[in-house]
């Protein structure tokens, strides 16, 4: 096992966190200013567990994500990932907007991370598949992203995603520009998905709806500089129905005291903060 250290010396993660965010800062220079994304931000996340993330527009959210992903580094703190293998892949994310390669069939943007690391074709092949199946998309696996609608291209992303095998998912917003009936759709498949692998994931959204379908905690984040300021867990029992959980006295309690927690907040300031 091998910890991954964002900044300082690698100090080992406490026992029990798959990641460790400790006194975490990050800062943006815009020449003669600075804009403070997240302030002493400390959290654990553990292995397995589904985390989703709820702040104002502008509080950090990507850039922890991004983090998370080692695409930036912090200003001040730490982020320790404990992690089990140097055989598959640390993190991998999937962004709001399609990052599917235009150029490759569907197979071989789900394959392309396998490529990438090697794993032999006869194997890649079984995961694509397996994959592919998963998520509804058997029949398209010889397509190119342009004759695919939106939600079929963000499958794509899940499906190279889960196929690729890493140990922490990274998701900003996956979602966020599909049509309701296609949101939820894919929100099942994502659990579905979830529940054969148990990665750990952490799930960025601005729907207090989606937070309480997908997640086991859910952390609302202050207005810039982003910290959590609520950890709230999730108990509802899983395999999760939208439709069933919306029903459920407990969801419209949870889903009003995240509502307030957020209109507690500030929007989106000016940039400057300096
Ligand atoms: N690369 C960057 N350079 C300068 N400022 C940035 C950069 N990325 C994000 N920011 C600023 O940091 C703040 C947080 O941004 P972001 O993490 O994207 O928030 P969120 O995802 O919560 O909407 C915003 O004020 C944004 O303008
Ligand atoms: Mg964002």
């Amino acid at each position: 096992m091998s910890d991954r250290a964002f900044k300082g010396s690698a100090k080992a993660a406490s026992a029990d966190a798959k990641i460790a965010i400790r006194q975490l800062s990050k800062s943006y220079d815009l020449g003669h200013d600075q804009v403070k994304a997240l302030e002493t931000f400390d959290l654990s996340i553990h292995d397995g567990e589904f985390v989703c993330f709820l702040g104002p527009s502008g509080c950090g959210k990507t850039t922890l994500l991004r983090m998370l992903a080692g695409l930036e580094t912090p200003s001040q703190g730490e982020i320790v990932v404990r992690r089990q293998t140097q055989d598959r892949p640390l993190t991998s994310m999937i962004f709001q907007e399609t990052s599917i390669f235009p150029w490759m069939r569907v197979r071989d943007n789900v394959a392309f991370g396998l490529r990438i690391r090697g794993v032999p074709r006869l194997e890649q092949q079984t995961a694509v598949q397996h994959f592919l199946d998963l998520c509804g998309l058997g029949q398209f696996a010889d397509a190119y992203p342009h004759q695919l609608s939106g939600g079929m291209k963000q499958r794509v992303s899940v499906a190279r995603a889960f196929a690729n095998d890493p140990e922490i998912l990274l998701m900003d917003e996956p979602f966020a520009a599909l049509d309701e009936q296609t949101k939820i759709t894919l929100q099942q498949e994502l659990l579905r998905l979830w529940n054969e692998t148990r990665k750990t994931v952490v799930f960025i959204t601005h729907s207090i709806d989606e937070a309480l379908v997908l997640a086991d905690r859910v952390i609302v984040m202050s207005g810039r500089p982003g910290r959590p300021i609520a950890d709230i867990a999730v108990t509802f029992p899983r395999p999760r129905l939208v439709h069933e959980l919306k029903a459920e006295p407990e969801f419209g309690r949870q889903w009003h005291q995240i509502w307030s927690l957020l209109g507690s907040q500030p929007q989106a300031l000016p940039e400057k903060v300096k």
